[in-house]
């Protein structure tokens, strides 16, 4: 078997058109409008000046050492902004597994920033974060090795041109991270196409007679929903090539209002919403409303609650905020008030419109009517 060369074509031919499409963000549209840039892109500067100063070791084909990777997600309280809020030891577990030829699976009940967490370790790892697979019962295993342009298939035969590459080929051919969404949701068998990839580091493309040899600074991240467990369960083969980081629900209170509150500012500049101000107070509500239904008792642990059957994610509480801001820009007097949160909150917590209904006017009425300050979101969350 004559092994692809890193970087460049087979056969010294001009790059094929699957090649040429393999980042086509650069031709379809600048991101600086895009809606939602990569992380690359929008944190390009943060980037760039951790890459500047960094002059420790880094591991073959990573853009920065582990340490300034840690950093760029945890934020240096100076230029480099937090990404992630939680425990550091968690990030250095899963950036020093990156470094390792062991794989990183990145577990955790919904909204825990799974996704979040992947897109910035590739984007600082290999300056790339688009080399994803996004994991569905419907993913069959092209997506994961390679396809075929049919038209050339039929016109030159299998060829490398015909060859479209998965993107975790074309991940291992220039020696970045990739990444694989809900990987519990992929159909066992095609999990399995992962195993040779992981553990020998090729992907054999029997039809030319060749193989891709993984460039260093290949590695792969996965992402699983804790509650999908048992849907498609790893097979103990492929869970084996894996290092699993479980990331927790926000330790305090505190936290999950720093992590709303920062989310909350960047999607707001994002859309380009105008200033709402008083957006913390209604945050604080937020928080404390998820975190005491989630529990199942109020903050001091007076009360016992019943909890609906939604998660209550922070990512829920990010987007009650974003819509509460939206209304108060566009239809209310440019404040966020409590009636601006009080049908998003409602719409969260019930998901189940009979029990859920249920523990929420319970909750109303044994806990928020009753506690000071909170009489305008009573009454608004009533008549929501
Ligand atoms: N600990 C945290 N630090 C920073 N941001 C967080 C944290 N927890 C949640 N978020 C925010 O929550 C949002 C949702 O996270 P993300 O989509 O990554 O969750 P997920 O774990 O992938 O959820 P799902 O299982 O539904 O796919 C992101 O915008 C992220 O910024
Ligand atoms: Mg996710």
């Amino acid at each position: 078997m004559n092994a692809f060369q890193p970087g460049t074509e087979p056969d010294g031919a001009m790059p094929s058109a699957s090649d040429t499409q393999s980042r086509p963000r650069h031709v379809e549209e600048s991101s600086a409008t895009a809606l939602r840039p990569h992380a690359e892109d929008q944190y390009a500067e943060e980037l760039a000046l951790l890459a500047a100063a960094d002059d420790r070791p880094r591991p073959p084909g990573w853009k920065l050492s582990p340490q300034a990777v840690v950093t760029y997600l945890l934020g240096d309280g100076a230029k480099i902004t937090p990404k992630y809020v939680g425990p550091r030891r968690l990030m250095e577990v899963a950036v020093s597994t990156l470094a390792t030829d062991r794989a990183l699976l990145l577990l955790g009940v919904p909204g825990t920033a799974k996704t979040w967490v992947s897109e910035h370790l590739a984007a600082a790892v290999s300056g790339d974060s688009t080399l994803l697979v996004q994991g569905t019962a419907g993913t069959a295993e092209e997506a994961i090795r390679y396809g075929w342009n049919y038209a050339r298939l039929l016109a030159e035969g299998p060829t490398a041109a015909a060859l479209v590459p998965s993107p975790i080929m074309r991940a291992m051919r220039t020696g970045a991270i990739a990444r694989l969404e809900e990987l519990t949701r992929v159909p066992s068998d095609v999990q399995d196409a992962l195993i040779t990839i992981l553990s020998e580091k090729t992907l054999p493309v029997p039809e030319l007679g060749t193989e891709v040899q993984a460039v260093r600074g290949f590695n792969l991240i996965a992402t699983a929903n804790d509650r999908d467990r048992g849907v498609n369960e790893l097979s103990s083969a492929l869970r084996r090539r894996f290092n699993t980081v479980v990331l927790p629900m926000p330790a305090s209170a505190d936290d999950e209002v720093e992590i709303v509150a920062r989310r909350v500012a960047q999607l707001g500049r994002a859309l380009e919403l105008p200033e709402v101000p008083a957006a913390l107070e209604e945050i604080r509500r937020v928080v404390t409303i998820f975190r005491e239904l989630r529990s199942g008792m109020t903050e001091d642990r007076r009360t016992k609650l019943k909890s609906p059957t939604g998660t209550l994610s922070t990512a829920e509480a990010i987007s009650v905020i974003t819509n509460g801001m939206a209304l108060a820009a566009h239809f209310g007097d440019g404040t966020l008030h409590p009636a601006d949160v009080a049908s998003g909150i409602a719409g969260a917590v019930i998901k189940d419109p009979v029990s859920d209904g249920v523990v929420w006017r319970e909750y109303l009425e044994t806990v928020v009517r009753e506690r000071s300050g909170w009489l305008d979101f009573y009454r608004a969350a009533r008549d929501a």
